[in-house]
This record gives structure tokens, sequence and C-alpha cells, in this order.
């Protein structure tokens, strides 16, 4: 993919024009209207307030732009710098971040916020590239990962009797619960709180909780939150985000907002892209109901979308259903109908003079999937735009010249009109033939528009200058105006900056061929920098443009073949032998539990892993029971295993593969028959191996009973029943043993953190691990496989020198066969993905930089996890590492170790 982005520009600037280079982007830089009192603010801070239409920060009207960061999921903090610039360079003013809570407070009592939880670095990026943040500290956030953030010791806390007859509920005012955010909210808030505005930060806004509901306890917590993160010094703005249109903590904090995804937040791999289904249109009308007052407020509105395991058209036709044709029309206004595709041609009278347009007698014609909105009455510097049918994408002054940017669809027509007087000398360069006419006070332009850019001088008599840069939307996206930077505590924010003049132009970005890039600039530009080395071919194209050419060559990229690498293995399955030692197994001995959701069936010890301080990876519980001449031989193994939905269980009786439960239900019950023979005389031993699919979030299951929406983060992951069957209850088990991630919530990597790891042997082995000593192992690779179903472990390593100065993607592609296997993939000790070879869809896995090490040494690991016993099933038939594409890039990487 040919990418390009472009980021910081110091000293000052206007607007340039990047040839040859694809990007979904605008640089869009909406025209702010004047401030127009009254606006409100919370009585804390006049630094960020608000009016009916829109924020004002530093008391500047400010529309909110703004793209959702999660730092947890690009676990390279040197990177969080390079997210922002993107960002920024896409057009965006806002980053909103998310925070998770089970990650920063672990364990009761412990907050972490070093290594990856370490965000000062990302604030001190956005502030110092000049872009807003909104923080999104939860407690609960949803966010499709495990119980929406919150940690697995506060979701098994104790109940509160009091409250509710079975538990404590979470998200309520519930005195266990309470005091369960205390340490996290101090930790997270705190550092929030020294980001705000007030101090210099970023920090706009602060989101309290995260689609909640009304209801006795809940508004009460809502509340707790928002005066315990104002005593811990928030004065920015707090709001909630409703689920959607629900009424829902409408006055519990300053501002309120909803999300929306019109076309539907999950399985987008599964749907249509083809189909736009209808979509509620009442937005405003809600807004102006709840709200009166207040500005408009999506916190989130559809981007993408998640895809789920197992969908049969996967991340391209997610990418297809929200591609610039969604953006253009959903992001632009709130359309009435959205299901056709056909073009309309069409006149309409607009502006506060009525004047039908276009003028020239012809029709307005909007293509399917498109909108364009219709700017009117517009000030932009010293002149009036009457109105423009091309849309607007941004204005600035130019050498005394007024310049407005404007575009739309190569081979329509359009039509502006200027407020002036006195006559006017047309100049146009660029390929689209513009016409120009006065009729009395106004200048109107008419122009079929030819792909490219245009640029459209308009001298006027009494001396007044007005340009006009015209672009077709391909040429639209690849136009970028950086901030001119000013002085100050906000001198790199958008509409906060002022104006220097122009001498020396520096410019930041990647590129991914040689590229001609086009400068709209100021007369006086001498010099032109790109990633901090001069460029020498600068010229004077016309007035006001230059043109030069960023060099670019391509470098070369040697990657190992890792299909005739050399592997080493290990078998990982040792519970299954009769003489194991029980390495980090712990116990299985509690009798009770809180759970909302009680065991099935199976007496008398409670095996839900939480419980034991396991809340991620996968699980191995390890019952025994006896049989010798008093006791009857069992005639099968029931259970009822629980991950998810599409979780897996295996199951043996000693060494013998009982088989699977694998129907992607939540649940499983199974009853796999015992003939005499697996049974040995003494101490038998069943070992169930299953995956934990992360707990389940709010209101997933149990959404419509009161409280019912906390009580989802406690469904169970483990076995809620399990039996011998042929025998009665004094001849069942006699004890069972449970190996989760290695110690549980005091696991030791405080590198890669809690969720990284689970309970295979090899993972509480290390065996996943950098600098583990394999040479003992046999050689053997993962295209080999296994020789019966189980789970081995295949290690390999080897060497990256990449050429630096370049951005190199690389991922890590599975055979996409159809196999019934489960495969965890380790890169230098980070869990970077699980491939579910019977249900996919995703069989390539992007590793950045940061945890690969692109000039040195690297340690890849493969946890197989075999099925059934068909070849396919025990084995991975090919796996490669590949380059998705190359580019320059500038800011430094750096690689991490964990525990050893
Ligand atoms: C929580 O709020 C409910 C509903 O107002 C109230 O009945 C209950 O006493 C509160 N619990 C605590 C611990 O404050
Ligand atoms: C929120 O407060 C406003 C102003 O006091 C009031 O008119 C409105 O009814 C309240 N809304 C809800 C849902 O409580
Ligand atoms: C919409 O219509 C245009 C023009 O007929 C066509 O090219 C395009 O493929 C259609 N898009 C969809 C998603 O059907
Ligand atoms: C404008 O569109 C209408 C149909 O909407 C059509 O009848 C008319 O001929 C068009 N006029 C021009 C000038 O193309
Ligand atoms: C121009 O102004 C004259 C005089 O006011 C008016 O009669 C005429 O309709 C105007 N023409 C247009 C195209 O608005
Ligand atoms: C807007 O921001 C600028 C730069 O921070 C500041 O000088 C100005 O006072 C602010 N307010 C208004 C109303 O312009
Ligand atoms: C369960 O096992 C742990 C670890 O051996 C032990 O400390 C604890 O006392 C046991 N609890 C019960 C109820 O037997
Ligand atoms: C069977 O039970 C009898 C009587 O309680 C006992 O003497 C014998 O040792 C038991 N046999 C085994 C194998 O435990």
């Amino acid at each position: 993919m040919r990418r390009l982005s472009l980021c910081v520009v110091q000293w000052i600037f206007v607007l340039f024009f990047v040839g040859q280079v694809a990007s979904s982007n605008s640089a869009f830089q909406p025209i702010l209207p004047r401030a127009s009192p009254p606006r409100s603010n919370n009585g804390l801070t006049t630094a960020v307030e608000w009016d009916e239409y829109s924020l004002f920060i530093l008391g500047n009207r400010t529309f909110i732009q703004s793209g959702e960061f999660h730092m947890w999921r690009l676990p390279v903090p040197s990177l969080w710098r390079d997210i922002v610039q993107k960002a920024k360079a896409a057009g965006l003013n806002t980053i909103s971040v998310y925070f998770h809570w089970g990650l920063t407070n672990p364990r009761a009592g412990e907050v972490d916020l070093t290594g990856i939880n370490g965000f000062q670095p990302f604030f001190d990026a956005a502030k110092e590239e000049g872009i807003w943040v909104i923080t999104r500290p939860g407690p609960y956030i949803n966010s499709e990962t495990s119980t929406g953030g919150v940690p697995g010791h506060v979701t098994w806390i104790p109940g509160d009797p009091s409250w509710d007859l079975y538990n404590g509920e979470l998200r309520s005012n519930d005195t266990f619960y309470h005091a369960a955010w205390q340490d996290y909210w101090n930790g997270v808030i705190g550092l929030i709180a020294k980001n705000q505005i007030t101090n210099g930060g970023p920090v706009i806004l602060c989101q309290i909780e995260n689609e909640y509901y009304n209801g006795p306890g809940q508004n009460e917590y809502v509340d707790q939150l928002r005066e315990r993160a104002v005593e811990l010094g928030i004065v920015v703005p707090t709001f909630v985000n409703d689920a959607g249109e629900f009424n829902n903590l409408v006055n519990d904090t300053d501002l309120y907002g909803f999300d929306s995804y019109p076309l539907s937040a999950s399985n987008c791999g599964d749907r249509d892209p083809a189909v736009w289904p209808e979509i509620v249109t009442n937005w405003r009308a809600y807004f102006d109901a709840t709200v009166p007052g207040k500005p408009h407020f999506f916190p989130e509105f559809q981007a993408g979308s998640a895809d789920n395991w197992g969908s049969t058209g996967g991340y391209v036709n997610c990418r297809e259903l929200t591609n610039t044709d969604f953006q253009r029309v959903f992001y632009h206004q709130m359309p009435n109908d959205v299901t056709l595709n056909e073009t309309l041609t069409f006149r309409y009278t607009v502006g506060q003079d009525n004047i039908m347009v276009p003028q020239n007698g012809g029709n307005l014609t909007l293509l399917g999937r498109d909108s364009f909105v219709i700017a009117t009455d517009l000030v932009f510097g010293t002149s009036t735009l009457q109105y423009s049918t091309a849309i607007l994408l941004t204005s600035l002054n130019l050498d005394g010249s007024d310049l407005l940017v404007v575009f739309g669809n190569a081979g329509l027509a359009y039509e502006m009109a200027f407020k002036l007087t006195g006559a006017v000398t047309l100049n146009v360069v660029g390929p689209t033939e513009v016409s120009g006419k006065a009729i009395n006070d106004t200048y109107i332009l008419n122009f079929p528009l030819s792909p490219g850019l245009t640029l459209v001088h308009l001298t006027l008599s009494h001396g007044q200058n007005i340009a006009v840069l015209i672009a077709d939307y391909d040429a639209a996206t690849q136009l970028w105006q950086p901030t001119i930077a000013g002085s100050g505590t906000f001198a790199n924010y958008v509409g906060m900056s002022a104006s220097t003049p122009l001498i020396h132009l520096a410019l930041w970005g990647d590129v991914a061929e040689m590229t001609d890039i086009t400068i709209f600039g100021p007369e006086d530009l001498s010099s032109l920098e790109w990633n901090t080395l001069p460029v020498q071919n600068l010229k004077q194209t016309g007035k006001g443009t230059w043109q030069a050419t960023i060099p670019f060559s391509t470098p070369s990229v040697s990657l190992p073949d890792l299909d005739s690498a050399t592997w080493r293995f290990r078998d990982s399955l040792p519970e299954i032998q009769p003489d194991f030692d029980g390495f980090a197994m712990v116990p299985a001995n509690q009798t009770t539990t809180t759970s909302v959701f009680p065991p099935y069936y199976g007496e008398p010890w409670i095996l839900y892993a939480d419980q034991y301080s396991f809340h991620a990876g996968n699980l191995i519980w390890r019952g025994t029971f006896v049989h010798d001449s008093n006791t009857t031989a069992p005639t099968a193994f029931n259970i009822s295993s629980s991950g998810a939905v599409n979780y897996v269980a295996s199951v043996w009786l000693n060494t013998n593969y009982l088989g699977a439960a694998d129907t992607r239900q939540r649940t499983n019950n199974n009853s796999f028959p015992v003939s005499e023979e697996l049974l040995v005389a003494g101490e038998n031993h069943v070992v169930v191996l299953q995956d934990h699919m992360g707990g389940d979030l709010s209101g997933q299951d149990v959404c419509c009973t009161p409280g019912g929406r906390a009580r989802d983060l406690q469904q169970p992951r483990g076995l809620q029943g399990y039996y011998l069957v042929g025998r009665d209850a004094s001849q069942q088990f006699t004890g069972w043993t449970l190996a989760g991630n290695y110690m549980g919530e005091n696991h030791p990597d405080t590198v890669r953190k809690i969720y990284n790891e689970g309970g295979l042997y090899g993972e509480r082995k290390g065996w996943h691990l950098p600098g583990y000593d394999d040479s003992q192992w046999e050689e053997q690779t993962p295209f080999q496989g296994l020789e019966q179903p189980g789970v081995g472990f295949f290690r390999t390593t080897f060497t990256l020198d990449l050429p630096a100065g370049y951005d190199i993607p690389l991922s890590f592609v599975f055979d996409s066969a159809v196999g019934q296997y489960r495969a965890q993939l380790y890169v230098n000790g980070w869990q970077m993905g699980k491939r579910i070879a019977n249900l996919g869809p995703q069989t390539a896995f992007p590793v950045h930089e940061g945890i690969l090490n692109y000039h040195g040494e690297n340690t890849v690991v493969l946890s197989l996890w075999a099925l059934a016993n068909g070849t396919d099933d025990m084995r991975i038939p090919s796996f490669a590492l590949v380059a998705n594409g190359t580019g320059c890039r500038g800011s430094e990487r750096i690689i991490r170790t964990g525990r050893n």
C-alpha cells in the first residue's frame, strides 16, 4: 500500500501537495464560525467551555474531530508519537484514549504506571505535536477487551449482602466495589489531572464510566466517580458516553454524548459491504431535546467495526464497508436515506439571499454514496463567499491573497460566487477550465472539474486578491496543511497558533517512493528541508507555487525463510503423565463461590479459574479419582466446560485422548465414554485443557435483569459441571488442580504485564521467552507438527538487519488451510497472535518494530495445540515472515526484554 503521512512542521507554513501518493485521509481543517455568546462552563475552569454548537478551547470555538487510540494495543511507547503525528496529519484535532484498569491494577493494592502503562510519553507527544486529548479512564471501558478492562480481582469481589443476595453489584455504589476502584482512580486520574490544558497539557475532557445506565446504585456510582475525579484535580468538563439514545446519566456529568455505529459495531466481515441498512435520522432532534444548550457529541461514531472469530469475509469486507464512501456520507452530515446508490440531479435554494443554484441553469449532481456541503455567506480573510457548490477544504492567507481550497468529483460541474464589485482579472493555472462572470455585486466562477489541481487568481481592480485552489477528490486527499507553529504553550495547535514570515520550510513525513511535492506558499520561501535534510531541487513554478522532488531509494529488505529455519521442539503436555510433578499448578480446592452463575453440578469443588487468580489465557484442569476393586468403573466422564464463545476444550484420561468440545458455544456439555482398559489401578487423572477467550463484556448475555449488565463480567471460565458417569456420589473425584498463567495475579513479567501468558506448561516454564536455553531440545518443525493430539512448543531464532531510516511493517502469516488446531504466536516473549485454523479468519499477524528487533536477534515461538488426529489438525502447513511495504521514517524504536 502506498501511504503518506506528514507530520510536524517547524517555523511556518501553509499548504503543500504531494504527488503520486495515495491516502484515504484529507487534511480537513474546518473553518470555524465566530465565537457567539453565551457560553457555559462547569465552574471549575474557563479553559474549556461550550455552547449549543461546539466547545470553546481557550476562548476559541473548536469543533472536535477526534480519532480513538488505545496505547495498550501498541505496546511500544516510542511509537506513540508516530500515531499522534499521523492522526494530526490526517486532519484530526483531537485523540481520545481509553485507559485499561486491568493492566494498570492487576492485583489488589498495586497500581503499575510503568513501561507500556506509563502514559506520560503519549501526553508529551500530543502536546508537542499539537493535538488535544480526550481521556476515557472507565473504570469500565468495554473496548472489546476482556471484561471491559475490569481486573479479575475485582470481578470476583465478595458481595455486600445488603445490596444483592448473591454478590456485590459491580459498577455500582456497592461498598466493596467502591473500595476496589479507589487505587486505580487515584493513580490514573492523578496522571490525567497533571496533563490537563490548565496545566499546559493536552487534556480537554474526561469521560466517566462508559456506555452505562440509569438505575439505583448506578447513578450514585457515576456521581461518586465524578466527584472523586474532581477531588483529584479534574477541572476540565466531564462527560458520559451513553450506549445509544437512551437518556442515561444525562445530568450526572458536565456534557452528554452517545455512541453510534450506523453500519454495526461487530461482525463487519459477515456483512455485505455493498448494502447499507436504513439508519436512524433523529440524532439532531434527540440532542436538542435531551441536552439543550450543549453541543451534539458522539464520543464514538463509527470509524471501523470489530470483526469476529469465524467471520466469512474478514477485514477486507470491513474495510470496504466503512471505506471513504462511508466517511463522505456519514461524516459530512446526518443523511436521510443511505440505502440507495443512485445519482440525483437537482437545483437548490441556498443562503441568506435565497439563490437558486446553479445560477448558470445547470443542475447539481449528487452521486450515489456521496454527499456534499454547500457553504454560504462565509467571510474568509477580507473576502466574502456567497456560496460554493464545491466543498470547502480550508482557507488561508497567502501573500495578501485570501485563498480558499475547494474540492469535488472530477467530471462534475461546480459553481462558486463571491461578493465583490469592480473589474476582475482571472488567471487560471491547471487542468480545470474555469470561467468567470460578474452579476451585479457578485462574481461567479463555473467549472467542470478535471483531475488534479488548478489554481485560480482573481485580481480586483482595487488591489484585493482572491485565490481558489480547486482539487478533485483524489488530489484533495493528497493535500496537507501543516500547523503554522506560533509561540507559547500551545504553539503547535491548529487554531491557536500565529504565523511568522516564511523563510525556511522544514517538513517531516514519510514517502513510499520518489515523490513530487507541490508547495503553495508565500513568495519569500527560500529553502526546504525534508526530515532534517535540505532538499536541493526546490524551484518556483508560478505565483506562490514551488515544486520539489523528495528522493527515495528502495531499500533491500532481507527476511529469514522460516520454512527452512531450524526449529526446536518440546512436548508441552506433561500433565497427562502419571508421574507429572504438578509444576506451577494449584489445588482447585475452594468449595464456595460468590458468582452469580452457580455451578451446574459437580461436588464439592468450585472449578472457576478466576477464583484462583487466573484471569486470562489457557487453563489446564487435572482431576484425580481412584479405580480399584472396591469401586465401580466409570462409563463416561461428563463435563460442562465454559470459556466464552468460540473456546474449545480437549480432554484426556490418563495418557488417552478422549476428544474435544468444539462447537463455538460459550459452554459445552460433553460425555466422553470411558472403557475399562483406559483405567489404571489406583489414581487416575482426567486432564482438561481449555482456552479462555476473554471475560464477557457487560450486557453481552444477561442484559435485562436488574444489574444484569454488570453480572456478565462474572461469567465463569472453567468447569461448571464435572461428573464420573456410572458412579455414585461417594466415588467421584478426590481432588483437582489447576494451571493458569504463571503465578496468576502475582505474574513476574513486569514488562509484558498480566494478560500476556496463559497456563500451558511451556508458558509456565517460560519457553516462549527469548533467552530460554533450548539447545537440548530435539529438532522438529511446526510443519512436521505433532504425532498425536496434544500440545507442543516450537522455537526458532533469527537475526534481522533491516536498513535504517525506513518503515518496514512486518507480519507473520500462517497458512490458511483448515485444520482443528489452535496456535499461539510469541515474538520475543510477546504474545502477538492466536490462529484458530478451523475458524479464522485471521492468518496474518502484524508485529511492530519494538516488539521485533530490526537490528539483532529475534526469538519466535509457536505453541501448537492439536485437537484431533488428522494430518491437517496436527501441523501448521506453512508460516512466513513477510514485509507489507516500505517507507521512510524518522523516530527511534526500542526493544525490550522481560522475565526470563
Ligand atoms: C446505593 O444506592 C442505593 C440506591 O440509591 C441505596 O439504596 C444504597 O443505600 C446505596 N448503597 C450504598 C452502599 O451507599
Ligand atoms: C437534566 O437537567 C435539565 C435541566 O435541569 C432538565 O431539564 C432535564 O429534564 C434533566 N434531564 C434528565 C434526564 O434528568
Ligand atoms: C454505486 O454505484 C456506482 C455507480 O453505478 C457503482 O460504480 C458502485 O459500484 C456502486 N456501489 C455499490 C457499493 O454498489
Ligand atoms: C436537470 O435535471 C433534470 C432532472 O432532474 C432534467 O430534467 C434537466 O434536463 C436537467 N437540466 C440540465 C440543464 O441538465
Ligand atoms: C441585478 O440587479 C438588477 C437591479 O437591482 C436586477 O433587476 C437584476 O435582477 C439583478 N440580476 C440578477 C441576476 O440578480
Ligand atoms: C484563542 O487562542 C489564542 C491563542 O491561544 C488566544 O490568543 C486567544 O486569546 C484565544 N481566544 C480568542 C477569543 O481568540
Ligand atoms: C487449598 O490449597 C491451598 C494451597 O495448598 C491451601 O493453602 C489452602 O489451605 C487449601 N484450602 C482448602 C479449603 O483446603
Ligand atoms: C477394599 O476395601 C476393603 C474393605 O474396606 C479393604 O480392606 C481393601 O484394602 C480395599 N481395597 C483397595 C484396593 O483399596
